[in-house]
């Protein structure tokens, strides 16, 4: 895995090339073990929740556990026993799955592909990757944003090929100059006026769905896409029960403060199921469990609905040593100070809602084992422009971030080993990972 921190600018360079290596970011703090007294840790989460069935789309109520807490998309086994069978190993290793997931599942839904602030002038464009398909995203004169196929309607060439840039007021194809404005319209061609039949709608730059949400640009390449309020907000609220829960902390009015890019030698959806379980916690994350002690316990935050896990009583803010954070976000309410929210939205967005910051995490899966994942800091806007060092706060989660990726990239070579043909277990608190695997699959029938 390499991590590459970019430099929170606004300004269209996000290539690696502008990048300096995290590895000299200052770490701060100390970095307690896993088997260290762990302070405050009472809650639910100790209670073993198996064996109900549902749909993500229907928490479940009145299952075993906190009476408060229903869980979160299905858990158990047919057979009620402790193991659940994974996906087979080949499911992470081979070229046709993932090039159906592309296709069916990548492009098939909403992808989280810029932050919005990164396109702040006219004329500001990014292109992005989504499944197979290369999209430019750029804001127009009226200030609107819009996406397009990066695909020139005359004989096919990428308009861009730079990740950003800003453009005047048109995007001009490099090869025989068709011109479009920011609408997609064709507005110029050597020649054009010869040719009065040509219709400049009809053969301008192809339109892609867009939603701004969350300060974030998604974008569709469906020709139907699915209801955005299903798929993205709904994931949200069937993590914390309401969508409220989340307008709380304003994201949109957050600022980037930190960007770090990982680029990690594993299938995506291992990322994806690292990320819903805790069971690894007290192994890889000592300085994780530290701050939210009930992680010891291997259950992650988004096994229940609506439950973030509190800081542990010592703890003074989300930071790599528990010293205090920064400015409290203000809308948020008051049973959401002192604790950790975590958000899966299907297929590659993870969200981190803590008191005075907002992390998100966004894959593009390039490989059966390479996944590429940028992550964003966000904190208030004055928190950020009063230069106050962000450090202890950043290295908590860069952290996670490294020990997760590293996590994924030891099991990835396993995946093709004949011991895991069949697969590997999912331990009870890991059973709501089984509902993952059926949804993906379910996209690929
Ligand atoms: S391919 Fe773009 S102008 Fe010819
Ligand atoms: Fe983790």
């Amino acid at each position: 895995m390499t991590a590459l921190e970019q430099p929170p600018v606004t300004a269209p360079t996000v290539g690696p090339a502008s990048s300096v290596s995290s590895a000299s970011a200052p770490m701060v703090g100390s970095a307690s073990s896993a088997s260290a007294p762990m302070v405050g840790s009472a809650s639910s989460a100790s209670a073993p929740m198996v064996g109900s069935a549902g749909s993500a789309s229907a928490p479940m109520v009145g299952s075993a556990g906190s009476a408060s807490a229903p869980m979160v998309g299905s858990a158990g086994s047919a057979s009620g026993g402790s193991l659940v069978p994974t996906l087979p190993g080949h499911w992470y290793t081979d070229p046709a799955i993932f090039a159906a997931e592309q296709e069916r599942i990548v492009e098939a839904g909403w992808v989280c592909v810029a932050l919005a602030a990164d396109l702040d002038a006219p004329g500001a464009y990014r292109t992005v990757q989504v499944g197979r398909e290369s999209v430019v995203v750029v804001k127009g004169r009226d200030k609107q944003v819009r996406a397009f196929f990066n695909v020139c309607r005359h004989r096919g060439a990428q308009l861009c090929v730079e990740p950003a840039g800003q453009v005047r007021n048109k995007l001009q194809c490099p090869y025989h100059a068709w011109t479009y404005d920011l609408t997609g319209k064709l507005i110029a061609a050597p020649n054009l006026t010869q040719m009065p039949d040509v219709d400049r709608f009809a053969n301008g730059l192809a339109p892609v769905a867009v939603r701004e949400w969350l300060g974030y640009v998604w974008v569709c390449v469906a020709e139907q896409p699915p209801s955005f309020e299903d798929e993205v907000i709904g994931a949200v609220i069937t993590r914390l029960g309401d969508v409220e829960s989340i307008d709380h902390y304003g994201v949109e009015n957050l600022k980037l403060a930190r960007r770090i890019s990982y680029d990690v030698q594993a299938n995506w959806k291992l990322i994806v199921e690292n990320f819903m379980e805790c069971y690894h916690c007290a192994t890889i994350h000592p300085e994780l469990t530290e701050v939210l002690p009930e992680f010891a316990d291997g259950y992650a935050a988004q096994y229940y609905v609506g439950h973030g896990a509190e800081f542990g009583e010592q703890v003074q803010g989300f930071t790599v040593d528990g010293s205090a954070g920064h400015a409290r976000i203000p809308g948020i309410a008051e049973d959401q100070d002192r604790r950790y929210y975590a958000i899966t939205i299907r297929p590659g967005v993870f969200v981190n809602l803590v008191p005075d910051h907002v992390i998100m995490h966004r894959m593009t899966p390039v490989a059966a084992d390479r996944t590429l994942v940028e992550c964003d800091w966000l904190f208030l806007p004055e928190v950020v422009g009063s230069g106050v060092d962000l450090d202890r706060s950043v290295e908590l989660f860069h952290r996670v971030n490294e020990q997760d990726f590293a996590a994924c990239e030891r099991t990835q070579p396993a995946m093709s080993s004949r011991v895991y043909a069949h697969g590997g277990a999912l331990v009870p608190s890991e059973h709501h990972i089984a509902e993952f695997h059926h949804w993906v699959q379910d996209r690929l029938r």
